[in-house]
């Protein structure tokens, strides 16, 4: 039984120190003082290798591989996808994933994938209480809940937004996704994801994305943990442009972080499992399937703090679209129309001048799904909590409540700077089609409505 980590790559990032015992399955441990080592930068070709010389040089499938290890190529787009566009990744590995043993139906609990079907989508506004962390024990499959899906998993359109609420780790149990790249979103405790490119940890406060197809296994340093993950069935995200305002701004691709190679050379009793097709499989492996040692490519698991977002906003007047706060957007056939957006409204200067600050009342094509990870929210200072969410779908109108309307249009307009805030929004171009557990369950607020029905009417009939 063996772990690598690597070392000596000239661009890796050292982190915070790991825990000083890291636990990778039951019986292996890392050395106390282990760090995670990251590579930086969005959609490089990064290269890491955990054993001097596994990486092939000159030539990505030689006769024989450095080690005996398997060449596996890792397809993220069609191979004729555009170069600029084009995703994959080069592993060498132990064994090649095409021994991953037989896969059997298990029970998909309260997973969904689009198009759900099983209730109608409501045209009302819809809010959620934190979604309460069960007490029965849950890893982080067992512990994802669907809230509502778009689009259609079978095309690759579309999202699925769950939430996951586990409080204990996957040990000696793996998955993969092959309905769609993972979005996570940490709101309480931290994430330590394994995959087959290394490993990654998340704090709340940052987000870890996961390609479609990857391996990977969940650890959870803090225990009891909760977030929000969106499924995304389409293309792969990327950085939204910047037009005008240059080279620089918003989401900075220097602060993209993947892992560097880490590799289980280990044989028991293991399980891995799969979402395809909108439903849950299994099948047993004799060994860990996370044996990649050497990897090159472009197609890898990231991680991004949220407090690196060189935020933009009016220095004039008027409120600009939450666009504005675009992190990353998985475009689709049709220009500017994303399949889906993840937006942040995170902590920043409020400056504008004879403008009516908090966001303006709404009524939009796109679908607007928001969590909220930490502090408040200026539209709806009460009622939507951190691990709480809503949702405001094509065309249902929304906007501040009665008190941030009034406290928005009798504020001095001085500058203010919000703080103790990072809320976010997956917003798509398709209806977001919610669950039945979403409607049904004990968190859904049905008085949700009633924060608008005390706006009157203030007019006067005089300018
Ligand atoms: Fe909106």
């Amino acid at each position: 039984m063996a772990v690598g980590v690597t070392a000596g790559n000239m661009h890796e990032i050292k982190e915070a120190p790991m825990a000083s015992v890291m636990k990778t399955t039951p019986g292996a441990k890392q050395a106390a003082g282990a760090q995670y080592l990251y590579q930086a930068g969005f959609g490089n070709e990064h290269s890491s290798e955990a054993l001097s010389g596994a990486l092939p040089v000159g030539r990505f499938s030689p006769q024989k591989c450095p080690y005996g290890l398997y060449a596996e190529k890792f397809s993220s787009t069609a191979f004729t996808v555009p170069r600029a566009g084009n995703r994959r990744t080069w592993f060498y590995r132990i064994r090649p994933s095409a021994a991953q043993g037989d896969f059997r139906p298990m029970d998909d609990g309260l997973l969904r994938s689009g198009p759900v079907t099983e209730v109608n989508a409501p045209p009302n506004q819809l809010r959620w209480d934190a979604f309460p962390i069960p007490a029965a024990p849950a890893d982080f499959v067992q512990g994802l809940v669907t809230l509502a899906a778009n689009g259609n998993v079978a095309t690759q359109q579309g999202i699925g937004i769950h939430i996951y609420m586990a409080n204990r780790s996957m040990d000696g149990r793996y998955f993969y996704n092959a309905d769609g790249e993972l979005l996570l979103v940490p709101q309480q405790g931290r994430l330590t994801v394994f995959t087959e490119c290394g490993a990654l940890q998340a704090a709340p406060g940052e987000i870890l994305i996961i390609p479609r197809g990857m391996k990977f296994r969940v650890d959870l340093p803090d225990g009891p943990s909760r977030g929000y993950i969106c499924e995304n069935y389409g293309a792969a995200f990327i950085l939204p442009e910047r037009g005008p305002v240059g080279s620089d701004g918003y989401a900075n691709n220097r602060d993209f972080l993947a892992p560097a190679a880490r590799y289980e050379d280990q044989a028991g009793e293991f399980e891995l499992m799969c979402k395809f097709g909108g439903h849950l499989y299994a099948a047993e492996l004799k060994y860990s399937p996370l044996d990649v040692v050497a990897w090159v490519g472009n197609s890898v698991p990231y991680k991004y703090d949220l407090a690196r977002f060189n935020v933009m906003n009016t220095v004039s007047y008027d409120h600009p679209d939450p666009s504005i706060f675009t992190v990353l957007t998985s475009p689709s056939d049709t220009a500017g129309v994303a399949n889906v957006d993840f937006v942040i409204f995170p902590p920043r200067w409020m400056v504008a001048e004879n403008t009516f600050r908090p966001p303006w009342y709404h009524r939009n094509v796109m679908s607007e799904f928001m969590g909220l990870i930490y502090g408040f929210y200026d539209a709806k200072p009460e009622g939507f909590v951190p691990g709480g969410a809503s949702l405001h779908n094509c065309m249902s109108a929304h906007g501040p409540d009665r008190d941030a309307f009034d406290k928005g249009s009798g504020a001095a307009l001085e500058p203010v700077r919000m703080e103790d805030t990072m809320a976010f929004m997956f917003e798509s171009r398709y209806v977001i089609h919610p669950t039945r557990f979403a409607l049904e369950c004990p968190q859904r607020q049905k008085d949700y409505l009633l924060c608008w029905q005390g706006l009157e009417s203030n007019f006067t009939g005089r300018p």
